[in-house]
């Protein structure tokens, strides 16, 4: 790989005018834990065109790539990320179309379930909380309120490191708790859900319900969300409860007292506190119950 300052100069030269691309980019401002180091490059393509000139540039110079969701599900290690980091803040178009949602990957979970709602197309009131991109949840089918993304799924668009466009239909892709292998060896572009059609007013009071509920359940401050997958039978914020560990602490990284599963930045925390905190809760999780816990947040980057 050549040197960041090369990459940046011919790689800016070959995109729009309106791409945003950044060398040294603090990572804390792009995930909502607000920790990480910096990413070498990063780049908010404005076009699919854009994206793929940085995917195919990438390939030929052997630059890293990492895709950026909403940052809501990410640690990000204190030495950055080295290579290229995307972000599909620009790709984030949301058009309802009866009972069609046309979303791209950047597409805010909470504007997808409010447009839906105000053209009273109901379904996606559990993504109402989740504060992440469409492209993040359908890499990982996110899921809330007893609802999962790819539940609502028609069809999704992705774009293969080559830089080729590819579209299938549900039938043809594999989902799982948690995970999507067609969107871990591709990038999603966007997708088309399904909603059913019913009143505007009762679609927002269940969205209003939802909020209400997470609100009371999970912690205000900064996190990654639930931290752990939830293992078999018993929910990881449960069994981290049951293990007395809310309220454990190293440095500033705290396990929430409202919910086990949620390890908080209480303001000056590094992400070695949060992997320090997360291999304690393993351990103990092990030697108590035999668990072995697995975690939900991605980790990425250097130390
Ligand atoms: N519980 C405790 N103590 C705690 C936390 C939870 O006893 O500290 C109990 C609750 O009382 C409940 C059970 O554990 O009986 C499950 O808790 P909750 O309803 O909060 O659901 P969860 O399984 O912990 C899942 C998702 C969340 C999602 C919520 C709400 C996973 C890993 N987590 O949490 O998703 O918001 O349901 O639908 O699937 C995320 O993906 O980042 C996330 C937070």
């Amino acid at each position: 790989m050549s040197d960041t300052s090369t990459i940046h100069r011919e790689l800016s030269a070959a995109l729009s005018p309106t791409a945003v691309l950044r060398q040294e980019e603090p990572m804390a401002r792009h995930t909502t834990m607000h920790i990480g180091g910096c990413a070498d490059l990063y780049l908010e393509p404005d076009s699919e065109s854009d994206l793929a000139v940085a995917i195919q540039f990438c390939d030929t110079r052997n630059v890293p790539v990492l895709l950026l969701g909403r940052g809501s599900n990410l640690l990000v290690r204190d030495g950055g990320v080295r290579g290229l980091v995307v972000s599909f803040s620009k790709l984030s178009s949301i058009r309802v179309e009866g009972c069609l949602v046309h979303c791209g990957a950047g597409a805010k979970l909470k504007n997808l379930a409010w447009d839906a709602c105000r053209a009273g197309v109901a379904g996606f009131e559990f993504l109402e909380g989740i504060p992440g991109s469409v492209g993040g949840a359908l890499r990982m089918n996110a899921g809330a309120m007893g609802g999962a993304i790819f539940d609502r799924v028609e069809s999704v668009r992705v774009m293969d490191y080559s830089g080729q466009v590819h579209e299938y239909g549900i039938s043809q892709i594999a989902v799982h708790y948690r995970s999507c292998p067609l969107i871990e060896s591709a990038i999603a572009l966007g997708a088309v859900l399904r909603g059913t059609s019913d009143k505007v007013d009762a679609i927002s009071e269940r969205m209003k319900a939802y909020s209400q509920k997470r609100w009371t359940a999970q912690p205000k401050e900064p996190s990654a969300g639930c931290t752990f997958k939830n293992p078999g039978l018993v929910p990881a914020g449960k069994l981290i409860d049951q293990l007395g560990l809310k309220g454990a602490r190293v440095g500033g990284a705290v396990i929430s007292n409202l919910h086990g599963n949620f390890i908080v930045n209480d303001g000056n925390a590094t992400a070695r506190d949060v992997l320090a905190l997360i291999e304690m809760v393993k351990k103990q999780a092990k030697a108590a119950q035999g668990i072995e816990l697995e975690t939900e947040i991605e980790i990425v980057g250097e130390d």
